[in-house]
């Protein structure tokens, strides 16, 4: 069985250290027991070290939700992603809506991209429409944006790219995606990624959903939306529902 990757966005929370130390002890417990299923947690900056892991297979893997663009230098409140690499993180989340909704664009993604590439780090590069519209002119919209947002992508580092496709409006609301619609959007990706990088980087990218998982639809979109894995955003943060959601992903 492939492992599945089940990445939990922490965004803006929690408020205070003691309570991200609680949350971040009980997703280890779970992900301990896990035999398929590699579970990553994107706290906010300043607890990072708290958790980092100097094992060389951390029960939870640590990733971080913004990378800046440049290695060191006078660029105030920025973090590069060197610093990351140093401090233990394998993954970082690039270009999220809601950043992209604060000026984020798609020339900034590239650049991060690829910094955070160079730095041995993994990118999470998340794409998607805002809507749909009825003449499939959000298929264009996601076209260009995944091929400006990958464009400073070096090919030999294209294995080590991470694609998380959120339908903006499908964040934050009561109901994710159908699970048929995201597996038809996922092999559109596919062919967008295989014009870039070749069929065989990829059929080998790791595609996450994001967009309102909980623990009760999050086995059915692995199973019927052919998903690798999840980017999970406010259940990530709801310690029983995380957990239920880590134990009920690891059997399908
Ligand atoms: P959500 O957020 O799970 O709360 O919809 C997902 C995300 O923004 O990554």
């Amino acid at each position: 069985m492939k492992r599945k990757i089940i990445v939990g966005n922490w965004k803006m929370n929690p408020t205070t250290l003691s309570e991200a130390v609680n949350l971040f002890k009980k997703v280890k417990n779970t992900a301990q027991r896990l035999a398929h299923t590699h579970v990553i947690v994107c706290p906010p900056f300043p607890y990072i070290t708290k958790f980092t892991s100097s094992t060389a297979k951390p029960s939870v893997g640590i990733g971080a939700q913004n990378a800046f663009f440049e290695e060191r230098g006078a660029f105030t409140g920025e973090v590069s992603p060197v610093m990351l690499r140093d401090l233990g993180v394998s993954h970082v989340i690039i270009g999220h809506s809601e950043r992209r909704a604060e000026g984020e664009s798609d020339e900034i993604v590239a650049k991060k991209v690829q910094a955070v590439l160079e730095s041995g780090i993994h990118p999470i590069v998340c794409v998607g429409e805002k809507d749909r519209d009825a003449h499939g002119l959000y298929l264009d919209i996601l076209r260009i944006q995944i091929k400006n947002s990958l464009a400073m992508i070096p090919k030999r580092l294209a294995n080590q790219l991470v694609i998380a496709y959120e339908p903006v409006w499908a964040i934050g609301s009561k109901e994710p995606m159908e699970p048929a619609v995201i597996e038809e959007t996922v092999i559109f990706i596919r062919k967008i990624l295989a014009d870039i990088f070749g069929q065989e980087n990829a059929l080998r990218t790791v595609i996450l959903y994001g967009g309102s998982i909980n623990f009760r639809n999050a086995p059915d979109i692995i199973i019927r939306g052919k998903v690798d894995g999840l980017l999970v955003g406010g259940e990530s943060v709801n310690i029983p529902g995380f957990t239920e959601l880590l134990k009920a992903v690891d059997v399908v």
